[in-house]
């Protein structure tokens, strides 16, 4: 049989490296996919360079349109990114009647709906598997591998910038700006390095993943995005001393409606540090890995680890939807997997819960004047809420790095810093009590507030 034909549309680091690996292990993709798989044809601005990197015998454009317009591509590879042109060129690509295969996370978080509603009515498919923890093939495993399951929660390090952000500044008490230097120098961090820090990139993955797991529309302006620009070291230092980690967590978790703790059913979604216990495996996932925990409910808890960026390792998931579709390029579009795991006529109307609606445990840090009866006003306040408290921790605040660094005109008072851990309540009571615990004049200086996750 003829080789499959693919067009490439952007021709970056991942795009060289789908050459690379499609070039070097080309018999065995042959062997595995029943028949040739060969990038024919590339648009990248820069002709000369995508040209020197395809190598010759592909036909190079600087006109994404023309490779759409092509004949004889059967499947499109959208490697440009962002939500403006390269959203134009998928939807004019499944029009055309080609597959698409895109790495592109943000364009499937916030327009997934419009384009697999575009796809299914065309009757092609679209691949993502890059799009999503990058070489961790985590999209197979939710929407085939755990087919069986009744999926409870995902929570994914599904940011590599921020992982090695945090693993550097644990490890070597780096500042937060000197880490987001290297990640940026070793090319972890997105072009723009908000989407990394502020917790965008992982939201869109997680949008994606709470999709599949739970048959919902892909939803990302429902989810709750925290990022970790404003996480301290002393908080980082004060969680290792209470045996936790702090990771930037992708959460989404089906619940059920609870009359005892008054909460909804819903699903959460959101990202945000959290404190995890540093005896699980995911709270030792350091640099710019990923990993993925998903819990289903007749496999318990699975986990999955590996590299979530980089040419060859984001390749190989392109490669492995080249060679899905390439098996089902001849199936009936009906026997095909559906794009998020359920069937398009069965998808949930479970609803994303506000943050208010969260459940979840909480650290807290207090800046406290030292003084008789602030612990016990404080433990009043969360008591009164109906929120129980896990552990307290109090640290002198001569024995804190920032102590020299105090505001002005409070050197004076004898300070110390108060942490809280609490089990589970939901946000909203939590928040009440925070306003609370803020008002007091023997709190000195805004409350930190980290959410904590015991993923037992
Ligand atoms: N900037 C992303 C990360 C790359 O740091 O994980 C892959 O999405």
């Amino acid at each position: 049989m003829k080789p499959i034909q693919v067009g490439l549309l952007g021709m970056g680091v991942v795009g060289s490296g789908t050459f690379n690996v499609l070039r070097r292990n080309q018999q065995e993709i042959k062997r595995r996919a029943g028949r040739g798989i060969e990038i024919t044809m590339v648009a990248d601005l820069d002709l000369a360079r995508a040209q020197a990197q395809a190598g010759e015998g592909v036909k190079v454009v600087n006109d994404a349109r023309a490779v759409i317009a092509n004949p004889d591509i059967d499947i499109v590879i959208e490697l440009i990114g962002g939500c403006d042109i390269a959203k134009t060129l998928v939807l004019e690509a499944i029009a055309a009647g080609k597959h698409v295969v895109t790495a592109n996370k943000a364009l499937l978080a916030v327009h997934g709906t419009e384009i697999f509603a575009a796809a299914s009515a065309k009757g092609v498919m679209v691949a993502f598997e890059a799009a999503v923890a990058g070489g961790i093939p985590i999209i197979k495993a939710l929407r085939e591998g755990l087919t069986a399951n009744s999926i409870q929660w995902i929570a994914g390090i599904i940011n590599g910038t921020t992982n090695f952000i945090l693993s550097e500044m644990r490890d070597k008490g780096l500042d937060f700006g000197v880490a987001l230097k290297q990640a940026q120098a070793l090319g972890y961090a997105e072009a723009d390095p908000t989407f990394d820090i502020e917790g965008v990139d992982a939201a869109h993955k997680i949008t994606i993943m709470s999709a599949i797991a739970f048959g919902i529309p892909v939803q990302f302006d429902k989810a709750y995005v925290e990022g970790i620009s404003r996480l301290a070291s002393q908080d980082i230092k004060y969680a290792e001393q209470l045996g936790y980690r702090i990771k930037l967590l992708g959460m989404t978790k089906r619940r059920e409606a609870d009359a005892s703790k008054r909460t909804a059913a819903g699903i959460e979604l959101r990202v945000h540090p959290s404190l995890v216990p540093a005896k699980r495996l995911i709270a030792n996932v350091e640099g710019a890995m990923n990993a993925v925990m998903v819990q289903g409910d007749a496999v318990g808890t699975t986990l999955y680890y590996g590299k979530g960026a980089g040419s060859e390792p984001t390749a190989s998931a392109v490669i492995a939807d080249l060679v899905d579709i390439t098996r089902l390029h001849t199936a009936d579009p009906l026997n095909r997997v559906p794009h998020l795991a359920f069937q398009p006529n069965a998808m949930s109307d479970l609803h994303v819960l506000p943050m208010s609606e969260v459940v979840t445990s909480y650290y807290l840090r207090l800046r406290v004047a030292d003084e008789t009866g602030v612990l016990a006003k404080v433990t009043g306040i969360l008591a009164e809420a109906d929120i129980s408290i896990d552990a307290v921790l109090q640290r002198e605040a001569d024995e804190v790095s920032g102590a020299g660094n105090l505001p002005a005109g409070t050197q004076s008072v004898p300070q110390t810093d108060l942490i809280i851990l609490t089990h589970d309540c939901v946000e909203a009571r939590m928040n009440a009590a925070l306003a609370q615990m803020q008002a007091l004049p023997t709190v000195l200086e805004p409350i930190t507030r980290i959410r904590k996750e015991e993923l037992a």
